[in-house]
């Protein structure tokens, strides 16, 4: 849709970008199920990195250190048995990256200009054959602006605070309702609220409020808009 409609080796970059708790990881992981592509969750390279500063016990605000950590980073994203393993300079910390304080950190350290631009480069490289699902929060508007499909997934603070607290729960951790509605809003205005790429939609990305819909729901509906940009470009009939 946003592109010039060229088909690009192996298929359209998708984007979907959107605040936490949206529902991003599930329909991304779905939608690049059913069209047989790659997912690239990159607030997953953002958690990886912030785990590798933490683990050289490098201050955030030391850019030097952290640009140096940047300029040698190694972060793939696997698929084993169903589920999506991060591996970063070689270890697997796929659980690691998941907790409370992890998602602040790296709400903080995914401000700094030379962690978006490595992490840019990346995801470029990554993507630039197509055939690609990109989630995060500025894959529309800087990673990929000429991506074929943009869509923009929300839900109101409360379902994301409680689908957060679900998910943290079934892990196991010991989190209250109250405190992951609160932990979730924090990060929201962090994250729009930075100066390099802040949260916030492409003019032309697809707006889908999933508040209230079944995924199977939201999932068609982008699925249809996927296959309506394939038909433009004449490599689907
Ligand atoms: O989607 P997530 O909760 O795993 O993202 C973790 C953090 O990384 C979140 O604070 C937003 C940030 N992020 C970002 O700045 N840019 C992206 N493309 C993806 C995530």
């Amino acid at each position: 849709m946003a592109s010039a409609l060229r088909p690009r080796p192996d298929g359209l970059v998708i984007a979907i970008d959107g605040p936490s708790g949206a529902g991003k990881s599930t329909v991304a992981h779905l939608l690049a199920e059913r069209l047989g592509y790659l997912q690239i969750d990159t607030g997953a390279m953002y958690r990886a990195v912030a785990w590798l500063l933490d683990q050289a016990g490098i201050d955030p605000d030391n850019l030097e250190a952290v640009k140096r950590l940047c300029s040698t980073v190694d972060i793939r994203l696997e698929r084993q048995a169903g589920l999506q393993r991060v591996i970063a300079n070689g270890q697997d910390v796929s659980a690691l990256i998941r907790t409370p304080e992890m998602s602040l950190m790296t709400s903080r350290v995914s401000a700094l200009r030379p962690v978006r631009e490595a992490m840019m480069q990346a995801q470029r490289r990554m993507g630039a054959r197509g055939g690609v699902v990109l989630e995060g929060r500025d894959i529309g508007t800087v990673v990929f602006p000429d991506a074929d499909v943009k869509f923009f997934l929300s839900a109101s603070a409360e379902e994301r605070g409680r689908r957060r607290y679900l998910e943290l729960a079934a892990r196991g951790q010991q989190v209250t309702l109250e405190e992951t509605v609160r932990a979730v809003a924090e990060r929201d205005l962090q994250d729009s609220q930075r100066d390099l790429a802040p949260l916030r939609m492409a003019a032309d990305a697809i707006a889908v409020d999933s508040s209230g819909r079944t995924v199977d729901e939201v999932l068609d509906s982008m699925v249809d808009a996927c296959r309506n940009t394939l038909r433009t470009m004449g490599t689907e009939s």
